[in-house]
């Protein structure tokens, strides 16, 4: 496997692959990599003739008072779990590298980012779509492959390569889980002992109200409720939103009657975790 930092770099290598007529696979991440993000290299492995991982921590996609600065980095760690998952390319830029001047062009998908994660976190999903617009036009991947654990940034993506004619088909990845049920995410490493106990109660609550759904229940409030009353029983855990949203539109549903995400974030102390899942046997 090749590591560059360097845009020049990768695009080298880029062309002579395609020159090749090699097909090219593309994961985004912001690395401290587990078994989520190994499990969408693992399948772009599968499905592309080259692998191009990315970990760029990106600044422009966290608010003032987030964890830019703290967030986990383990490079020597990403490049062993790109290896094990069969990644050809490695691609670690500086953000001076990404961001080199005064960046002034953006793409904002306006109303499909305000709710859901992007309203307590405003901006987040302008800076989502910049650095992955700026990687596509880097890679030039033919498939791009995203997690449902990040439901709304996967939605957004989608449509911001319809939106922009980007020539890369996104491949949607389903979620990993511990054995206990907690979706990975690189975040869960700022969790105590205690708080990683705490924080099961957004995936059961969210695996307790898929039953429900199972059985016929079709009132969203119902739904929503069931999930809140679940959630403030832990009292380590805040909620920050519990949504039942078209998987398109991203617009709160109130009868359940196309298919549906249910979406949820909670604070865990000062960790923001969420989950989420897709019902869509109406
Ligand atoms: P990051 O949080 O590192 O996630 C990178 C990719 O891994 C995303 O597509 C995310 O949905 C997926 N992923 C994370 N945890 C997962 C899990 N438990 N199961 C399945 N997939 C999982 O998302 C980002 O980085 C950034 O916003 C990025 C797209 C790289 C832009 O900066």
């Amino acid at each position: 496997m090749q590591s560059v930092s360097k845009i020049k770099e990768v695009r080298e290598i880029i062309k002579d692959w395609k020159s090749g007529g090699f097909s090219i696979g593309f994961v985004a991440t912001m690395g401290y990599l587990h078994a989520g993000h190994k499990s969408l290299i693992e399948l772009a492995r599968q499905q592309n003739d080259r692998v191009v991982v990315s970990v760029f921590v990106n600044p422009t996609q966290f608010g003032p008072n987030e964890d830019f600065a703290k967030y986990p980095r383990d490079i020597e760690h990403d490049w062993q779990i790109c290896q094990e998952a069969g990644a050809d390319l490695l691609f670690a830029p500086a953000v001076t590298e990404m961001y080199p001047d005064n960046n002034l062009a953006y793409i904002d998908l306006k109303e499909l980012g305000d709710n859901l994660c992007g309203a307590s976190r405003p901006g987040h999903f302008r800076g989502v779509c910049t650095v992955v617009g700026k990687l596509f036009n880097i890679i030039t991947p033919d498939q791009a492959y995203f997690g449902q654990k990040d439901a709304q940034q996967l939605a957004i993506i989608k449509k911001m390569v319809k939106d922009l004619n980007f020539a890369v088909k996104i491949i949607a990845c389903p979620i990993v889980r511990e054995p206990d049920g907690l979706a990975l995410s690189s975040r869960n490493a700022y969790l105590s002992t205690q708080q990683r106990q705490a924080a099961l109660i957004l995936s059961q609550s969210l695996q307790a109200a898929q039953e429900l759904l199972l059985k016929g229940e079709r009132d969203a409030q119902v739904i929503r409720e069931f999930i809140s009353e679940q959630i403030a029983s832990e009292p380590l855990v805040k909620s920050d939103y519990i949504e039942l949203v078209d998987t398109l539109t991203l617009k709160p549903v109130k009868n359940i009657t196309a298919p549906i995400l249910v979406a949820a974030a909670i604070y865990v102390g000062k960790t923001r975790l969420i989950d989420n899942f897709l019902f869509e046997e109406i």
